[in-house]
């Protein structure tokens, strides 16, 4: 088995030899950000978007970045070809860099990229679908995918102790927003609804938006708990979980309590469509014969 590689720093290394000083801001301060892409048959998924989404990150939160996203995007294609995974996950992590006195970035920041490889998939909350809870929580910048995940890391452990998947963030006014490590949707009718405002615009709710329009008619608006009593289904979505059927929020059913058909619907147009971009990423010269999705 080669030795998983990691890109630290302008170096490729062995992941057990990556290292960071430790006066990074990163790991003094938490001042830094990251972005989490995954490959399908060795094609990474929506790159231009993972890498802008970090740029923005990094510009939200004052943190200057050297590199062009052409640059990001072929660091991050060179690492994942220095290992040897079918399906891998590539997590680029940007951090304040070294400060002399423990505060003050020095304009030097520090780029991680580790390529990991897929875990198995568990089937079972696809077929089942799944339970998550809720929790109060108001990211202070929820457009930034920042490395700081207390409240996730505890709200996530919260619900596994509950036996659900996911936690999923109410704010003050008992909105809705979204998950831990994920955007979250009701359907009600023919309507697809998502949260627009205090939420991560994550990629595949991005794209869900995009395949959505000739099955639903999409919402971007509040959801308020107490419209959850009365919706058809619910899921969430992440890049590590694409499209997850939501059957129970805390104890409150979804639909009859099993994943509807709308959901799995979508599902298959999602799958339809990563199966499409790989084909064309694979020959390019597919393009123009490939009625888009
Ligand atoms: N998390 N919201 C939050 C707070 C997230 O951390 C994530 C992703 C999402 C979904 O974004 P996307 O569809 O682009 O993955 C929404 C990643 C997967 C993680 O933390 O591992």
């Amino acid at each position: 088995m080669r030795q998983p590689i990691y890109y630290v720093n302008g170096k490729f290394v062995q992941a057990k030899r990556a290292a960071l000083p430790l006066n990074d801001l990163g790991i003094l301060r938490g001042y830094g950000v990251f972005d989490v892409l995954r490959t399908y048959d060795g094609v990474p998924f929506r790159l231009r978007d993972h890498v802008e989404r970090l740029k923005n990150s990094a510009r939200q939160i004052d943190l200057e970045l050297p590199w062009s996203s052409e640059e990001l995007e072929a660091l991050g294609r060179e690492t994942l070809a220095r290992n040897d995974y079918a399906n891998a996950n590539i997590r680029y992590i940007v951090t304040g860099g070294p400060s002399s006195n423990f505060m003050t970035p020095e304009g030097n920041p520090s780029l991680m990229i580790m390529v990991t490889p897929v875990p198995p998939v568990d089937e079972t909350p696809y077929t089942k679908g799944c339970k998550v809870t809720t929790t109060y929580m108001v990211r202070e910048r929820p457009t930034v995918k920042s490395i700081g995940y207390i409240g996730a890391i505890m709200a996530a452990e919260q619900a596994k102790r509950a036996g659900a998947l996911e936690a999923l963030y109410k704010n003050e006014r008992n909105e809705v927003t979204e998950g831990t490590r994920s955007n979250f949707f009701m359907i009600k009718g023919d309507q697809l609804i998502t949260s627009a405002h205090e939420v991560l615009e994550g990629v595949t709710r991005r794209v869900a938006l995009e395949l959505a329009p000739p099955l639903f008619t999409v919402l971007q608006r509040p959801i308020h708990y107490c419209e959850l009593r009365y919706i058809d289904e619910a899921f969430i979505t992440s890049t590590t979980k694409e499209l997850i059927p939501v059957v129970q929020i805390d104890d409150i059913p979804i639909g009859d309590g099993r994943p509807g058909p709308k959901v799995a619907q979508l599902h298959r147009r999602f799958q339809e469509y990563v199966r499409q971009q790989v084909s064309m990423a694979e020959s390019p010269e597919k393009q123009s014969l490939v009625e888009p999705i």
